[in-house]
């Protein structure tokens, strides 16, 4: 094993802080017992918070995927069209999980550098008079891409063509990462999963629901047992699980909640921003190119990179990983030796960033991948200015 810590910058799963490993190192305990009912109704409550909600929250022991799949089969029925943009793999999967529960996909294609057109999206709900439209899918941070779709846009946009489709949103990597209002935005249905800004490991997900969604769910016929929401949601009011919940990731959601609180989530929005507004920086100087496309809709939570054409991003990733121990995301589907992505989610300071921009410096000249020095200056600069600003607030304050 390499001295020294394994620097796990893809964009999830994420380091997962000490605080959070030593509260999942307990014992487990009865999950029909006094103690668990209290943990339950802590995490559930203290999960509204976090996606700004005051509606149910259902917590599966369960990845992300199946998050997914309990959005859509509590609350549409087989043959229902769903509108969903095309903005990278993730939301590629999931359309392609909606086509095999029998759904009908209407697809806005896209080209993997932007969000979710919102404009189309209010084209095709205003062509849509019927309203066999029943749900509008997006996903607000792309993860094989580090794009962000405008959440408030997209529900402009239904509201603009006075469209009765449900709001689906995947938060799978924006989720405690990146700004997100649940009720204020007027989403249905919001999909979370635990292993990214969460800072958990996976095997937790989420789904945040709505009066709107709730009112479907009565009405949607697709088969579901496992995923139901109405014995889920009975049993939590109690502090209970319809079947055994994952009790140890509960304590370490716990944790994780009250590390966010602590810090405050406007303030682990800003730590993101600032992270990667200092990994833009980076990419620029070393005459790199940023994958999104449009400035209003970089993420927050990763950072995709463009290889120089000719140069293979898998054959980089590999030198920075035996050179350095670390991970860096891989180009996914047709992205794949195109591009390489760092994360700056989760459990990260000023100097993870630091350390994790220079092995990728040091491994794009060990790779002999063209570029300019000067990169973790650049990004030092813009981390240094902005620390020397926050000191100025708190002493005018
Ligand atoms: C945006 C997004 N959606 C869905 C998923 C699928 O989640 P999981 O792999 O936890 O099942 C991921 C996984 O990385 C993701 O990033």
């Amino acid at each position: 094993m390499p001295a020294g810590r394994h620097f796990l910058q893809i964009p999830g799963p994420t380091n997962v802080p000490d605080r959070v490993l030593r509260a999942i190192d307990r014992p487990t305990i009865d999950h029909r017992g006094p103690e668990f009912q209290v943990l339950a109704k802590e995490v559930l409550e203290g999960m509204k918070r976090i996606f700004k909600t005051r509606h149910p929250v259902v917590i599966y022991p369960a990845s992300g995927t199946g998050a997914w799949e309990a959005a859509l089969v509590n609350t549409l029925s087989p043959g229902d069209r769903v509108l969903m943009s095309e903005t990278g793999h993730f939301a590629a999967l999931w359309q392609k999980m909606a086509g095999k529960l029998g759904l009908e996909v209407e697809l806005i294609p896209g080209d993997w550098r932007h969000g979710a057109d919102h404009a189309e999206i209010e084209k095709r709900l205003a062509a849509d008079p019927s309203h066999a439209i029943k749900a509008v899918c997006v996903v607000h941070n792309e993860t094989s891409t580090g794009v962000t779709t405008r959440i408030p846009l997209v529900r402009k946009a239904i509201d603009g063509a006075k469209h009765p489709a449900l709001l689906m949103v995947d938060t799978i990597s924006s989720l405690a990462s990146i700004d997100y209002r649940h009720d204020e935005w007027g989403v249905d249905v919001t999909v979370g999963g635990s292993q990214k800004g969460l800072m958990l490991p996976p095997g937790l997900s989420f789904n945040a629901t709505s009066d709107k969604a709730l009112a479907a769910a009565k009405a949607a016929r697709l088969a579901r047992s496992f995923w139901d929401w109405g014995e889920m949601i009975a049993a939590n009011a109690n502090g209970w699980f319809p079947y055994t919940p994952a009790t140890n990731l509960l304590y370490g959601l716990r944790e994780a909640i009250a590390m966010l609180e602590e810090e405050g989530i406007p303030n682990v929005y800003a730590r993101h921003d600032r992270h990667a507004e200092a990994t833009r920086r980076a990419v620029r100087a070393w005459g790199l190119e940023v994958l999104c496309a449009n400035p209003d809709e970089y993420s927050s939570s990763l950072t995709a990179v463009v290889m120089p054409a000719g140069h293979d991003s898998d054959k980089f990733r590999e030198a920075v990983l035996r050179h350095f121990d670390m991970s860096l995301g891989m180009g996914l589907a047709k992205l794949k030796g195109k591009i390489f992505r760092i994360g700056h989610l989760g459990d990260f300071n000023d100097l993870t960033l630091a350390g994790t921009l220079a092995g990728v410096e040091m491994g794009l000249g060990l790779a002999a991948v063209p570029h300019r020095k000067g990169g973790v200056q650049a990004a030092l600069e813009y981390l240094e200015a902005q620390a020397r600003t926050a000191s100025g607030a708190r002493k005018a304050a």
